[in-house]
């Protein structure tokens, strides 16, 4: 029998916003030079064909990310009316697998299942034959096994879990993906750890939740701006700083400014004290000043050529009810000329072919009316070229973040010099 070369070979589950996890992962797999790539998309996951040496780079690069939940490779790839041609092939990959795990002390290991099928029967069946694979190969090689088997159709080990039961030191999460006629098999090989972000968040000095951006958006936010280690990240509207941060932990250096006093001391502390648990304290000390000032005169205090700009600027005042179309339009057309002008300044000092990321708000006047400011009018009064399409995945630009119902609701936008 000819063997057939796996077509898909890594599987990536998506955040709850998949449009910003494909934007992310493009902008990952760009940096690998892949502009093309061969990908399946289904439910919450992202099947890819990926060489060797680039699956292992992007794991790797996973760590860093903000909005992708899990990936893992795809060892096994089978027709559904072959199940039973499984069986021996599954005992021989979980041998294989189960090897490589630092077991060798405590013979023990966790075993997750997560089957994703739309048909029960499939998944009953799938379900029981890991299990007979599982305890065959627990019993060659003389290890305990404790298996989690998925409760319902789509159960699977959330990230927390993962980490909280230790899944990610002596387990492994199986994944089975029954997509129409084909049968999926792999395991996990990355997980997003919420328990370090957690920690992160509390360790800050400075928390103050009206003018915070999430750890993970400012983290895929940063990722989106592709800005070279060593060059400078900038914040016009820098609040607490967690993007200053995120650029920091990335190595880059980093310039904040925000007109109101309480953020400044935010930002400063906070990096301050960042700065202080890095083992070379002075050294990333020296990466990053935060000025106290309207960024409308940004001018006034740049001095230096930037690698890239990620913000989250103001976004309007807070409000609790919907606003009249009026109102609306006003807020809208006064963040649109602050957003010009912010952009028009630091352009100067943005380095030729680098990017804006920038988040703009859409507020909601009706149930199905909404506006936000003129993004297009943006880039041709600030001479950046807008992004509309992702590299890869077909995302189309600017991406929606939040809710629909929310009434200020989010969009994301890349700009390039
Ligand atoms: C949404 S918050 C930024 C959140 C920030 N990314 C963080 O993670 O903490 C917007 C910030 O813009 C600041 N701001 C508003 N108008 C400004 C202006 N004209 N110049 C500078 N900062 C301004 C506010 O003080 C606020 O801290």
């Amino acid at each position: 029998m000819i063997k057939m070369p796996l077509s898909f070979n890594t599987f990536v589950k998506l955040g709850a916003n998949s449009e910003l996890s494909k934007l992310e992962l493009s902008s990952i797999l760009e940096e690998f030079s892949i502009t093309e790539l061969k990908f399946q998309e289904w439910r919450k996951y992202l099947l890819l064909e990926l060489s060797k040496e680039h699956q292992a780079k992007l794991i790797k690069s996973l760590e860093n990310s903000g909005s992708i939940i899990k990936a893992g490779s795809i060892k096994l790839e089978e027709k559904v009316r072959n199940l039973n041609e499984l069986k021996p092939k599954i005992t021989a990959y979980l041998t294989k697998t189960i090897q490589t795990l630092p077991i060798q002390k405590t013979r023990k290991i966790k075993i997750s299942m997560n089957i994703q099928t739309s048909t029960n029967e499939i998944r009953k069946q799938i379900n029981s034959m890991i299990k007979k694979s599982i305890y065959q190969t627990s019993s060659d090689l003389l290890i305990e096994t404790k298996i989690r088997s998925p409760k319902k159709e789509t159960t699977e080990l959330s990230p927390f879990q993962f980490f909280k039961d230790n899944f990610h030191k002596r387990g492994i999460e199986i994944t089975c993906l029954v997509i129409k006629s084909k049968i999926f098999l792999g395991h996990v090989r990355w997980v997003t750890n919420p328990l370090k972000d957690i920690k992160q968040d509390e360790e800050r000095p400075v928390r103050l939740f009206t003018h915070g951006t999430s750890i993970k958006l400012a983290r895929t936010l940063v990722n989106l701006s592709k800005i070279e280690k060593g060059d400078v990240l900038f914040d016009p509207f820098c609040g607490t700083g967690t993007i200053l941060l995120e650029g920091l932990k990335q190595d880059l250096k980093a310039i904040g400014i925000d007109r109101d006093p309480k953020c400044v001391r935010a930002s400063k502390a906070n990096l301050n004290h960042f700065s202080m648990q890095h083992s070379s304290k002075e050294k990333v000390k020296d990466k990053w000043s935060i000025y106290l000032l309207d960024s409308q005169d940004l001018n006034q205090v740049m001095d230096t050529e930037i690698g890239g700009l990620v913000t989250e600027p103001y976004l309007g005042p807070f409000i609790k009810d919907l606003p009249t179309k009026e109102k609306a339009k006003d807020t809208m057309i006064m963040l649109e000329k602050l957003y010009t002008k912010v952009l028009q300044r630091s352009v100067e000092y943005l380095k030729t072919g680098h990017r804006i990321i920038l988040i703009i708000p859409e507020y909601r006047y009706t149930q199905e009316y909404s506006i936000y400011p003129d993004f297009q009018k943006i880039a041709i009064k600030c001479n950046l070229k807008l992004q509309t399409e992702s590299t890869l995945f077909n995302v189309k630009l600017p991406v929606q973040i939040g809710r629909k119902h929310n009434i200020i609701n989010r969009k994301l936008v890349i700009y390039t010099k």
